[in-house]
């Protein structure tokens, strides 16, 4: 017997201020076809006076509640992966634990950029796993509009905000590939990228700063390591390497950029059909974007229950990693 991470929930919650690609002309230096065609995204959403990244989490976890049937009071731990926490501290997972009404339990934030959610995805799994929690609640949540710099054109139109969020279970399975839950994980990271991308604000500078990024560089480094990770995932899943194609149901990648997304597709020998996208309309949402992916997949219908999924995702450190789950 093995204990499986199940999703038994999942939901998302997007800010109703939708921004396309037109409001950026004539503020800056940009147009929409350069914004389309180099990027893939068309529109994106950004928080209003009073949304929070902690308050779209919440919204978001209620939402994966109610697709699960389970309320707050069934939930043994929150993990919120986000790099725009609301304050410094207390982390933005306390804030939602609080939101939620949840009096017992615990919550915590995870930090890996865009590669957040699949750090959360293997931390509630190991919680899970060693028999310390029964249900996890994980969630990316992020609000990039408060770090953009508005004047440089090569960021300002590639973020967005949003949350989405899974209710992770512990079930028995019988330990092959064949179990629903989470099969394998795979995390890496590499400071010595860290020019790459950051942000360059923080407590030693007093400012929350803003992105920068050497956008191409990081491209490159996108492409050769998503597939590699993805493939090593598959491998430890159990997956026979040039049997993908016929055993995975769906790629869910971090929705950066369309190319890195053909790129690491083609690579993996995978259909583009195969692929869930979503970054056309929402842009770049840093560690929301596969928990958003998820969720607007699964009403979509593309992702059904059974379904083998693997994610993947990329960002600031570096760091990057994948998730091979069952649905
Ligand atoms: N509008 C118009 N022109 C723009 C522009 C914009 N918004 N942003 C950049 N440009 C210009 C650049 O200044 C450059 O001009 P130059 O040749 O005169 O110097 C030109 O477009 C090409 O820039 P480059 O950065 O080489 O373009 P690119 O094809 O690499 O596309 C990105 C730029 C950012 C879309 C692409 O590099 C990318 O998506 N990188 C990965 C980003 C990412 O995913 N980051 C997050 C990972 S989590």
């Amino acid at each position: 017997m093995t204990i499986r991470a199940v999703v038994i929930g999942a939901g998302h919650y997007l800010p109703k201020r939708v921004v396309e690609n037109a409001e950026f002309e004539g503020k800056i230096d940009t147009d929409d076809e350069w914004i389309r065609s180099r990027s893939g995204i068309e529109r994106r959403h950004f928080v209003s006076e009073g949304e929070t990244t902690s308050t779209m989490a919440t919204a978001a976890a209620l939402a994966a509640l109610k697709d699960a049937g389970k309320t707050a009071a069934d939930v043994d731990a929150i993990i919120l992966a986000t790099s725009t926490a609301d304050l410094t501290f207390p982390s933005a997972a306390t804030m939602v634990q609080a939101q939620l009404g949840m009096e017992r339990g615990f919550a915590f934030d995870i930090q890996a950029v865009c590669a957040g959610f699949i750090f959360a995805l293997a931390n509630a799994n190991a919680l899970i796993a060693s028999g310390q929690v029964k249900r996890v609640l994980i969630i990316g949540a992020e609000t990039f509009s408060k770090i953009i710099d508005w004047t440089d054109r090569t960021t300002s139109v590639l973020f967005g905000d949003g949350a989405g969020a899974l209710l992770l279970e512990a079930q028995e399975g019988d330990g092959t590939s064949k179990d629903r839950g989470i099969l394998s994980t795979d995390l890496n990271s590499d400071g010595r990228l860290h020019d790459l991308l950051f942000a360059d604000g923080g407590v030693s500078t007093g400012t929350t700063g803003y992105v920068r990024m050497q956008g191409n560089q990081v491209f490159r480094h996108a492409v050769e390591k998503l597939a590699a990770t993805a493939t090593t995932a598959m491998e430890r899943a159990g997956i026979e390497a040039g049997e993908s194609i016929e055993n995975v149901s769906w790629v869910v990648p971090h929705q950066a950029n369309i190319r890195i997304i053909q790129g690491t597709a083609k690579k993996l020998n995978l259909p583009i059909e195969q692929v869930v996208v979503t970054v056309q309309d929402h842009g770049n949402t840093s560690a929301a974007s596969i928990p958003l992916a998820l969720s607007v997949g699964q009403e979509r219908g593309q992702i059904k229950k059974g379904d083998l999924l693997v994610t993947e995702a990329i960002g600031g450190g570096l760091a990057w990693g994948a998730v091979v789950l069952r649905w």
